[in-house]
This record gives structure tokens, C-alpha cells and sequence, in this order.
């Protein structure tokens, strides 16, 4: 099975010229990449082998709400994924009713969603059982109302990034990651009857891209800061798809 890797740009670079730069450097199948709002178009017509993701949407089709833009809006440059409920995100503000408003919109629209959950360090300090009831409990709240009926493996990936994790160079231990890629995928199923794929997000780099890329368990990760690196992006990229090769072949 291919690993999935995201490329999520975040709000880099500033200049459009480095925006297409990087999006030629990391076009490659099997990658997303999200690039700022004002970068989509241009970014969608470099790439020929990824495809293009946002970093955020808004669940109303149109309407007096400014700064944001729609799902109708996405689709017509040719956005095919789109990350909610970023951890930053949600540090400035945003609820988990604001998040299943927006999941329940993109999913609406045919879009194919990165829901992003994890626990904050005061939470995974107490133990891991307490991380995990965290991050349940974001996943019933984020995916109210969300059954089979409208999500299939391809429409519907789970980002799990341990918020302590997220740009600060402290990776969460592999093993960790996929116990709890494992446990999402699990309940889900159990829950709700769905079939979704599982990313490890935080702190990915090319020295610790194998160790979590190789369990089965995690389908793939989403990337920031290595994203903006090209010779690092390429690297952990190869290693998906060696990894992936590798277990096709049964190893
Ligand atoms: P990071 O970001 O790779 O810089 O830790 C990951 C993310 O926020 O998705």
C-alpha cells in the first residue's frame, strides 16, 4: 500500500517564485501538497504527479463571512484534499463544532479530508490511556454526523500529531505513534463502520521519516517544516516509497 505523504507548507514561503520552485522540487505521486490560499492556482498548474491540497476551508458554499472561501471555491482550482483542525488552528480559536462543520462541508463537496487530532503534553504527561481518551474524544466530536455512507478510504484521513510534537523537533517514539494509529483506525471502525487511513504528523525529518513510515500502521505523514526543505522532502518521499515497496514484496 503507498504511503501517503502531505506536504503542509503552512503560511511559507512568502514569494510566489519560491512557492512554484518548491512545488516542481516536491512533485511526486503519492504527495499532497498544501500550499497558502494565494498560492493554489499556481501551484496547481506546476504539479503533474502530486496533488494539491489546502490548509483550511469554510463549510458555508457563499455568503457575508469574510476572509474565508468555500469549498465550491477549492474545488474550481483543483484543490482534491483539504487539512482541518490543524493544532494551530485550533490554538487561535477553533472548536470542535467549527471543525465537524467543516469536515461535513468538504466531505460534501467531494473533497478528501485530513483531519488533524492529537493531545497537548499535559495530557500525554498523565499516561498514554489519558492521550488516547483525548484524542477519542475529538474524533466523535469532529466527525458528529459522519457515517460510511459518505466516507471511503480515499475520503477520509486521520493526522495524528501529539500537539508537543508539532515543529518543536521532538518527534513522538514511533512504537507510540503506531499503537496509536492503530487505536484510531480500531475505534473508528468499531464506532462508525469507517475505513480511514492514519498519518503520524510532528517533527518528521529524513534521520526519523523510516522508523515511523515502516509500521504498517501508519499509512503515510504529514510534514511542515521538512516540507520547505527540498532535498529533505525528496528524501522522506524515497523512503515512503521504498518502504512501500518493500512491503508489497512481503517484507
Ligand atoms: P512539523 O509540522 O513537521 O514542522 O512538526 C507538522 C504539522 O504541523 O503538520
Amino acid at each position: 500500500m503507498r504511503k501517503l505523504i502531505v506536504a503542509n507548507w503552512k503560511m511559507h514561503p512568502v514569494a510566489v517564485r519560491q512557492a512554484v520552485g518548491l512545488a516542481r522540487a516536491s512533485d511526486t505521486r503519492g504527495v499532497v501538497i498544501a500550499p497558502p490560499f494565494p498560492f493554489l492556482e499556481v501551484v496547481g498548474k506546476v504539479l503533474r504527479h502530486a496533488a494539491l491540497g489546502a490548509q483550511d476551508i469554510f463549510w458555508a458554499a457563499r455568503g457575508a463571512f469574510t476572509g474565508e472561501v468555500s469549498p465550491t471555491m477549492l474545488k474550481a482550482f483543483g484543490v482534491r484534499y483539504v487539512i482541518i483542525g490543524h493544532s494551530e488552528r485550533r490554538a487561535l480559536g477553533e472548536t470542535d463544532t467549527m471543525v465537524a462543520r467543516k469536515v461535513t462541508a468538504a466531505l460534501g463537496a467531494g473533497l478528501a479530508v485530513i483531519l488533524c487530532v492529537g493531545e497537548p503534553w499535559d495530557v500525554r504527561r498523565k499516561s498514554f490511556a489519558a492521550a488516547k481518551r483525548f484524542v477519542v474524544r475529538q474524533l466523535r466530536a469532529d466527525l458528529r454526523g459522519i457515517g460510511s455512507s459518505v466516507v471511503s478510504r480515499q475520503s477520509l484521513v486521520i493526522a495524528y500529531e501529539p500537539v508537543w510534537a508539532i515543529g518543536t523537533g521532538r518527534a513522538d517514539k514511533p512504537a507510540d505513534a503506531a499503537t496509536m494509529a492503530q487505536f484510531i483506525r480500531k475505534s473508528l471502525v468499531v464506532s462508525r463502520k469507517l475505513s480511514v487511513r492514519v498519518l503520524y504528523g510532528g517533527s518528521v525529518n529524513t534521520r526519523n521519516a523510516h522508523a515511523f513510515l515502516a509500521r504498517r500502521e501508519i499509512d503515510g505523514a504529514l510534514v511542515g517544516g521538512a516540507s520547505l526543505k527540498p532535498v529533505e522532502f525528496k528524501k522522506i518521499v524515497e523512503v515512503a516509497g521504498k518502504v512501500a515497496r518493500s512491503h508489497a514484496a512481503g517484507h
